[in-house]
């Protein structure tokens, strides 16, 4: 789907929602709705070191920046050019916001949990006769049903990450530290794809069972150690998300027992996922599965979240999450079990909702596997 559909349907949502005109601050949405990629692809931008902004009107799209910045891409995908003076600050961005601002401007849409707080109150001083209205929900509920372009991009993001996996087993070696495989799974990650999708985990033995683990580069494998691994790489912007677990020699008796519990809860929440559940009701076919077994105290996070342009996204595989999977959404499917001073077990695949149940995109495999050493 090309930007401007993407910006009609924020069109009608903004109608449907009594908006005149939309400041559009978060550069995930910057980026979803422009093309314009914003180098920190972090929640929010703060003013005074801005990069770019979009505003949506019924009639007008317009892509602010400042000269640092290049607003070609923007361009391409239909937006006039807003100059905004460097160095910004909540005064400039609204300078040139009282430039755009037209007698029909009522309310005003903003994203209030992409704003700081001194920012949104000085841009709000600066254009006081608007009615700034959050309105985050927007693009969150747009987002969390991918287009057909979106769903490419996290399928290959998904190819790139199994093949990470495929690299990263070839290289396990006893005496090998946390840190030297995360840096063999980040290498090939940042050469075949735009990097990562977040710090890499690599835990051996007793250091897996904190689910986010940071590799130790002291911490060396041995003979018998579970190496449990979590990355992911990034196709244009989409995130791949994916865990897998191995055995450095044969698995013992309990580390059978206990993979094989988790490899059992995916696969059920897997072949029991669909549209028209809830969220919780996603998490309870991994939960359940383990309360089965008396193993659900040791599965000590959700199932599962969604995943896009940001790793963690609506919706969330979660108790007490209610709203309800569509088909076009994708989550991660990723129970495990963690255990004090022994170690854990996670297996994570990204599955896309579908009408009669889901396709599972990461294709890396998921029997238990030992390793000769
Ligand atoms: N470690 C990030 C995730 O799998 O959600
Ligand atoms: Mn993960
Ligand atoms: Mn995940």
């Amino acid at each position: 789907m090309s930007t401007q559909t993407r910006v009609q349907r924020l069109r009608e949502s903004m109608k449907a929602a009594g908006l005149d005109a939309m400041f559009v601050s978060a550069p995930l949405n910057v980026y979803y709705l422009s093309d314009f990629r914003c180098r920190s692809w972090s929640l929010c931008q703060p003013l005074n070191d801005p990069e770019g902004f979009v505003v949506v009107e019924s009639d007008r799209l317009t892509f602010l920046c400042d000269d640092r910045y290049d607003p070609s891409a923007a361009r391409k995908a239909g937006f006039d050019h807003g100059r905004i003076a460097a160095p910004a600050g909540a005064a400039n961005i609204a300078a040139e916001l009282k430039r755009l601002c037209r007698p029909s401007w009522k309310a005003l849409g903003f994203e209030a949990a992409s704003l700081l707080h001194a920012d949104a109150v000085g841009l709000m001083e600066a254009l006081p006769d608007v009615r700034w209205k959050p309105a985050d929900e927007l693009l969150v509920r747009q987002r969390i049903i991918k287009d057909a372009a979106e769903l490419d991009l996290l399928r290959r993001a998904a190819r790139v990450t199994d093949e990470a996996y495929a690299h990263a087993v070839k290289t396990l070696r006893v005496g090998m530290s946390e840190a030297d495989l995360a840096g063999e799974i980040n290498h090939y990650l940042r050469t075949h794809s735009e990097g990562l999708a977040f710090d890499t985990i690599v835990a051996f033995g007793p250091a897996a069972a904190a689910p986010h683990y940071h590799p130790d580069p002291s911490h060396k494998l041995k003979k018998g150690d579970l190496v449990l691994m979590d990355f992911g790489g990034v196709v244009e912007g989409y995130h791949g998300d994916m865990t897998r677990v191995v055995f450095m020699g044969r698995a013992d008796a309990r580390q059978r027992e206990v993979y094989e519990a988790v490899l059992g809860a995916q696969e059920a929440c897997l072949k029991g996922l669909r549209a028209g559940m809830t969220e919780e009701a996603g998490d309870a076919l991994a939960r359940g599965y383990l309360e089965r077994k008396g193993m659900a105290d040791r599965f000590i996070h959700g199932t599962g979240h969604g995943v896009g342009l940001a790793i963690h996204e609506p919706p969330r595989l979660k108790t007490s999450f209610t709203t309800v999977l569509e088909p076009g959404m994708v989550v991660t499917v990723e129970p495990g079990l963690y255990y004090e001073g022994w170690g854990g077990v996670r297996i994570e695949d990204v599955a896309i909702i579908t009408k009669d149940g889901i396709e599972n995109i990461t294709r890396s495999p998921k029997q238990l596997t030992e390793i000769a050493c």
